[in-house]
């Protein structure tokens, strides 16, 4: 592993803790922990309901484990944190809210999420902003820490309340409004891009578009004839960071099985292939897309390393009080899981130091 890579997964690790430690709610956690995800970047995948907001991110990942399909499948925020584990180690992924169980089998791990999103908002169509936190952990990954979001939309569907729209809107916003927020806006290629809701509210909370990533799905679904060189190529709409174009799976694939590795083979092919994009081979695709977010992220996170040191310094003040305070602990697992994070933030302020030299 560089060291680079070595530290966003650290960033990763601290995410992972502080939430970890907001789940013990009340007095410990406290502001600084909260200041600290905060300035954590994040990754945001953002547009229209059916855009293949769920299907990029199971790109990303190389891993089928996504609830996808046709209307509203995405209905509470889903948090996922990928750590690049060693070569040779076995990939599985783990539920905050189920800690002690290993997944392995991701079949499950979709299963899990339709069955906790119904937990919590009922096997309706409605949905909830209390989001889903899961880490997959694979030498398959890069270090990142991305978030699932229901689709924006226009028009509330039966059983679902009037306000459902503008719900929707307000709980993407809570996340892209954030100036640490990387939006991941997604649309698709076969809709006028001057219809996309993605780029509209990117657009609107992002103006210069340092942090937007866009990305243009479905170019395979295009009319004959057509292609989305206008976009692609910035001439549409302008971004800092160059559009990066997908071909994902179709619902008859998903029907079908076709797994994710011939997905990704048969996305390179499309590529390398084409007639009209064939001079942009080597910048499309989904493991394209993925080192390019994780090269952001790098960057990022190194200009990020003073202001990110002090609130490990602050959280780690705050820890020393809180355990203090607790003198003995009475719930003995809060008091240990307080003292490993400790421990921890005690290891990376060592690191984030050496790297700042
Ligand atoms: P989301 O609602 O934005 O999360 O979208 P999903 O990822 O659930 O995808 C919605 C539907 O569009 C699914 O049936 C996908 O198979 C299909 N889809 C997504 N991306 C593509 C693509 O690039 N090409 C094709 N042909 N279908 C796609
Ligand atoms: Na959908
Ligand atoms: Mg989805």
């Amino acid at each position: 592993m560089t060291t680079m890579e070595s530290l966003i997964g650290l960033v990763n690790r601290i995410q992972r803790a502080c939430t970890v430690l907001g789940d013990y709610g009340g007095g410990t956690g406290g502001n600084a922990f909260n200041s600290l995800w905060e300035a954590l970047p994040t990754v945001a995948v953002v547009g229209g309901q059916s855009s293949g907001k769920s299907s990029v991110l199971e790109s990303i990942v190389g891993r089928d484990f996504l609830p996808r399909g046709s209307g509203i499948v995405t209905r509470r925020p889903l948090v996922l944190q990928l750590h690049k584990t060693e070569d040779g180690t076995e990939e599985y992924a783990e539920f905050l809210h189920l800690p002690k169980r290993q997944f392995t089998d991701f079949a499950l791990v979709r299963k899990e999420i339709q069955d906790e999103t119904d937990r919590i908002t009922g096997k309706s169509k409605q949905i909830s902003p209390v989001p889903i936190h899961l880490s997959i952990f694979s030498p398959n990954v890069v270090n990142l820490t991305l978030v699932d979001l229901p689709g924006l939309t226009k028009v509330a569907v039966e059983g679902q309340p009037e306000t459902i729209v503008e719900d929707i809107e307000i709980m993407v916003r809570t996340y892209v409004d954030k100036p640490n927020c990387i939006i991941l806006a997604i649309s698709p290629a076969n809709q006028d891009i001057a219809t996309s809701d993605a780029i509209k509210l990117a657009k609107e909370v992002d103006p210069t578009g340092e942090r937007t990533f866009g990305v243009l799905t479905k170019l395979d679904l295009m009319d004959k004839g057509t292609n989305a060189l206008q976009v692609l190529e910035g001439r549409s709409y302008r971004l800092q960071h160059p559009w990066v174009g997908i071909v994902n799976r179709s619902q008859a694939d998903i029907n079908k099985n076709v797994d994710m590795m011939l997905a990704r083979r048969k996305e390179r092919e499309y590529f390398d292939t084409s007639p009209d994009y064939g001079h942009l081979a080597s910048k499309m695709g989904s493991e394209y897309l993925a080192k390019l977010l994780s090269k952001h992220l790098e960057s990022v996170i190194r200009s990020r390393i003073p202001s990110i040191l002090s609130l490990i310094n602050k959280s780690i003040e705050e820890l020393e009080r809180e355990l203090d305070r607790m003198g003995r602990p009475v719930a003995v697992d809060a008091g240990a899981q307080l003292y490993t994070i400790l421990e921890m933030c005690r290891a990376f302020d060592k690191i984030f130091k050496e790297h700042l030299d």
